[in-house]
């Protein structure tokens, strides 16, 4: 594995980690109120870029292509806009970082959609 998968699964065990370092402070703590950030964390940041890492590692040809890099980088910049934005919000600081990662996050699976759909194009 290389490239841009490479870079998805890494990313997404990362992700897993520190979302599971959050789990386990909440646990240990008896603390649940950051549960949504710590969700999200691990349902966007571990499970959805590991699909990611595995989709462009089964299709070598579409993570080549501009599409699957701004895909992926719009995504990564959702996850950290979002996350603490999510913090942000449920400790009642400020709504702005979770709405503009949320906005960012949903552009990020549209484009995954657009190079999912037109994934024929590039493995001819
Ligand atoms: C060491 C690993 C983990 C620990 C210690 C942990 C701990 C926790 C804790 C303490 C809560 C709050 C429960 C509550 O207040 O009802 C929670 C909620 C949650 N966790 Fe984890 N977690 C871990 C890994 C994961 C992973 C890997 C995922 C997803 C792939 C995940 C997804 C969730 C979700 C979706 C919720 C919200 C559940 C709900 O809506 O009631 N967690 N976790
Ligand atoms: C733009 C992206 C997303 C937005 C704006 C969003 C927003 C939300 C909101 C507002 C809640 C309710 C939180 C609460 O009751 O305090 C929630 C809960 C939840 N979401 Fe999302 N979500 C997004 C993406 C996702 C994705 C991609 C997944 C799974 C792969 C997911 C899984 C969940 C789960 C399991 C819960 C229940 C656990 C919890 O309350 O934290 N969400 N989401």
């Amino acid at each position: 594995m290389r490239g841009l998968a490479y870079f998805c699964i890494v990313s997404a065990a990362v992700y897993g980690l520190a979302g599971m370092a959050f789990g386990m402070v909440m646990a240990a703590s008896h603390d649940h109120t950051l549960m949504t950030a710590h969700a999200h964390l691990n349902l966007m940041g571990w499970v959805s870029m590991a699909i990611y890492g595995l989709y462009y590692h089964s299709v070598p040809a579409a993570a080549e292509t501009r599409l699957a890099k701004i895909h992926v980088g719009v995504t990564t910049l959702g996850l950290w806009i979002m996350i603490p934005g999510v913090a942000m919000a449920v400790l009642g600081m400020t709504e702005g970082p979770a709405i503009a990662g949320s906005l960012l996050t949903i552009l990020g699976m549209l484009l995954f959609a657009a190079r999912v759909a037109t994934g024929h194009r590039v493995v001819a």
